[in-house]
């Protein structure tokens, strides 16, 4: 019933439009999605991938959006900064994508970004942290927005969180020198801690691909650490946190959104009990809201939707609000409706989208017990 409602509107969208070859429906609205479908990251682009389909499929449902259906078209970037940057361009000049959506990591949308401003098509980040993934410099990048919140918040609430709740004053930091997340969080992280009394007694680096840990590691057992702040992706993680535990270390490790994955606690093997991450959402949270989607998630996909496939599904239905608002599909009209939205109750908390292209919204932390993660709390901006 409800896609016939929208059939008259197609029909009138067409006969305003002489021009087009005369298609069997209305022309979908197609979403580019860029992720790490495969590679050391592809569970951060397998969720956002099924969070995304998720909204699109309930607002096709619904008879899509102006009277037009929706489409994803999904190209895979491998976890490579220079291949995200590559589908970005393909899927504006090939398949003229009206609206780019990705990447999760932060170092990948940089890459992407400057893309989505030339051409002036609006790119929404599901879940990239660094802040100058929408500023180039002072400059608000017009473009580019995401649904989640910053490094700067999201390191504050980890040294919040060592410092009130785990009582720890002496971290050491373990950081991914080759991801710009992993850095810029490791330095916000820091700064937080050290005014709230905290001392860093060391500052270790790895690079995404290591396997083996254990010269930084035993650098850090000498400094004697209360914690471990390891800001990278979960493969790197668990890792690392086997061989803290195989070099007799028995500190927790405290980290950011980057751990979330269902493949951190199958590589970990237990070795994480006790340690924390902050992140985008719990499912564990008794709302409706975030109940009702994961219900449906678990319905369509068999599995829990993690972090990311809440954000994959927020960005994607801010993207499909956006249009709804805007006058006309056009990116200078999307870009508009993006930049005034307002109030949006998504899965991963009400979004507003502040003059920076950021949303303002509170982080979770998450503690793992018996090798999963549960909510501990929420940590307001
Ligand atoms: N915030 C990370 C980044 O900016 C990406 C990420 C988000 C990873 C959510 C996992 C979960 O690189």
């Amino acid at each position: 019933m409800r896609i016939a409602r929208a059939l008259p509107l197609a029909v009138l969208a067409l006969a305003g439009c002489p021009k087009q070859e005369a298609p069997a429906g209305p022309q979908p609205i197609l979403f580019g999605h860029v992720g790490s479908m495969t590679g050391n990251e592809a569970t951060f682009g397998d969720s956002t991938d099924k969070g995304i389909r998720l909204a699109v499929d309930e607002q096709n449902k619904r008879g899509g959006v102006k009277g037009r259906p929706l489409a994803v078209k999904t190209l895979d970037d491998q976890g490579k900064p220079e291949e995200a940057a590559v589908a970005a361009t393909r899927l504006l000049t090939e398949d003229k994508a009206t609206v780019l959506l990705g990447e999760v990591a932060s170092s990948r949308s940089l890459a992407m970004a400057p893309i989505a401003d030339l051409d002036k098509v609006p790119m929404v980040s599901p879940s990239s942290t660094n802040p100058r993934v929408t500023k180039d410099g002072a400059v608000t990048r017009p473009y580019v927005f995401r649904v989640c919140f910053i490094d700067p918040f999201q390191g504050t609430v980890m040294a919040k969180y060592a410092r009130d709740t785990m009582k720890v004053s002496k971290v050491a930091i373990l950081r991914d020198v080759g991801n710009d997340y992993s850095v810029g969080l490791a330095d916000y992280f820091a700064a937080k801690f050290k005014e709230l009394g905290g001392t860093i007694v060391a500052d270790q680096s790895y690079k995404a691909g290591d396997q083996d840990f254990k010269a930084q590691l035993t650098a850090i057992k000498g400094k004697h650490p209360e914690a471990i702040y390891v800001p990278g992706y979960y493969t790197e993680v668990a890792l690392i946190a086997r061989q803290t535990r195989e070099l007799g270390m028995q500190q927790p490790l405290m980290g950011g959104d980057g751990w979330d994955s269902s493949k951190l606690y199958e590589i970990a093997k237990g070795a994480l009990d006790g340690s924390a991450f902050s992140n985008h959402y719990s499912h564990e949270n008794p709302s409706p809201v975030i109940q009702d989607f994961v219900k449906a998630y678990q319905a369509r996909y068999g599995s829990v939707p993690d972090g990311l496939a809440a954000a994959g599904y927020d960005a994607a239905r801010i993207a499909i609000d956006a249009i709804q608002r805007a006058p006309e599909v056009s990116g200078p009209a999307i870009r508009d409706a993006l930049a005034a939205t307002k109030g949006f109750q998504g899965v991963t908390g009400v979004i507003t989208i502040d003059a920076d292209h950021n949303a303002v919204k509170p982080a979770v932390v998450l503690k793992i017990q018996d090798n999963a993660a549960h909510y501990a709390t929420t940590i307001n901006p």
